[in-house]
């Protein structure tokens, strides 16, 4: 059989510190499970900035193209924070999504029940919390034209971007999450601004046409605003999330926190012909970067659903998620997501701490 090729983007802050684990645990299931992975690394974010002055060199692109599946840490610093926006380390991960068309980003929230007490959020509202937020990925008023800044006649800067979303690009994400429900509680919650937005407005009526297709899911609608507040008071009403790429974003940093941190939520971007990007939702966070203070586990979660989604190796995308409970079952905790009577170990002690739950 022919290996599996996985391209490995570490990218800045924590990134690399995060990626070497997962990387770790990638070796260890693949000699456990006898698979045929080829690993490759490129850089992108900041890293390729410093190295070769723009955030997705083409030799990455190409590099990705060629792969099977493509694993990334974060990208993003301060000290990348004044250069022009096309040469910024977040033009290459938008870059790269919108080049290979990602345009499907699922991002599960589910709590390990050993973290209900870790959330900021009382026990009995997140336990047996599992929730999927499919967030649109390469449209949306992250790409809308067009966009700028512009000075007036008079004087005055003024700021703009488009919100607009094409009817295909609305059907396409549709169609993820009303496949995604079937498989799971068959209740799809569509999130938007009908109210205010007419692109959203289309955005429901596109949502509203595509569930003839899919009789057996429940499909709701609900504003954004309501949403992020329902969010924290009873999330587990939620089987499904489906929205556009900006309220998917800022949505899922919130849902991330439901289940104990930011630090231990995965995510897979696909595209319609099969490949996918996998990284946590958290961002490069400089503040611990270099500190061996960083949660390996939404990225180690990341390299799950690769295993699932990509690589077709479901066996050992479960072995890793049951290690990662095994090791929250222990009560080894990171910063994040400890609470009292746990004692805090670092990036490295919770990366061999899976790689021993799986050995
Ligand atoms: P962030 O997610 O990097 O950090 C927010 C907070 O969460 C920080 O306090 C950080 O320490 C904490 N945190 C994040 N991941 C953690 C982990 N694994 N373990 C423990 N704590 C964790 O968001 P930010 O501070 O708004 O952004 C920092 C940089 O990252 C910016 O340059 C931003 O553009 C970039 N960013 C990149 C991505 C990505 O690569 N996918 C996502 C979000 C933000
Ligand atoms: C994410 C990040 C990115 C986004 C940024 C860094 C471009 O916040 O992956 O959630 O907004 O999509
Ligand atoms: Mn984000």
């Amino acid at each position: 059989m022919q290996a599996k090729r996985v391209l490995t983007l570490a990218g800045d802050g924590i990134g690399p510190e995060i990626m070497q684990q997962g990387i770790r645990v990638l070796e260890t299931v693949a000699a456990k499970f006898n698979l045929s992975i080829k690993m490759e690394s490129a850089l992108i974010g900041g890293a390729a900035v410093d190295a070769e002055g723009q955030p997705l060199p083409a030799s990455t692109l190409a590099a990705a193209k060629e792969s099977d599946a493509i694993l990334l840490g974060a990208v993003g610093g301060t000290q990348w924070d004044t250069l022009p926006r096309p040469q910024r380390p977040e033009q290459g991960l938008l870059g790269i999504r919108s080049q290979l068309e990602l345009f499907a980003n699922l991002r599960p929230a589910l709590l390990f029940e050993p973290l209900a007490s870790a959330s900021t959020l009382k026990p009995e509202v997140v336990a047996g919390l599992d929730l999927l937020i499919v967030r649109e990925l390469t449209g949306g008023i992250y790409f809308g034209q067009p966009r700028g800044v512009e000075t007036l006649d008079s004087g005055e800067r003024e700021g703009f971007n488009t919100y607009r979303y094409r009817e295909s690009e609305i059907k396409r994400i549709g169609h993820v999450a009303f496949q995604a429900a079937q498989r799971r509680g068959k209740k799809l919650c569509s999130v938007d601004k009908a109210n205010v937005l007419e692109v959203t407005g289309l955005w429901r009526e596109v949502m509203n046409e595509l569930a003839a297709e899919y009789p057996e899911v429940e499909l709701t609608h609900m504003y954004v605003d309501n949403a992020a507040m329902q969010l924290v008071r009873a999330p587990k009403q939620f089987d499904v999330i489906v929205t556009g790429n900006m309220f998917g974003d800022i949505l899922s940093d919130e849902a991330a926190m439901l289940t104990g941190s930011i630090g231990m939520l995965p995510s897979a971007s696909l595209a319609a012909s099969g490949l996918g990007m996998y990284e946590p939702c958290h961002g490069s966070a400089p503040d611990i970067a270099g500190q061996d203070k960083a949660n390996p586990l939404a990225m180690i979660l990341s390299v799950a659903m690769m295993l699932r989604h990509s690589l077709q190796y479901p066996e050992a995308a479960a072995a890793i998620e049951q290690a990662v409970a095994d090791v929250l079952t222990q009560g080894l905790r990171t910063a994040d997501i400890a609470h009292e009577g746990n004692s805090i170990i670092g990036t490295q002690a919770m990366g061999e701490a899976v790689i021993k739950a799986l050995n």
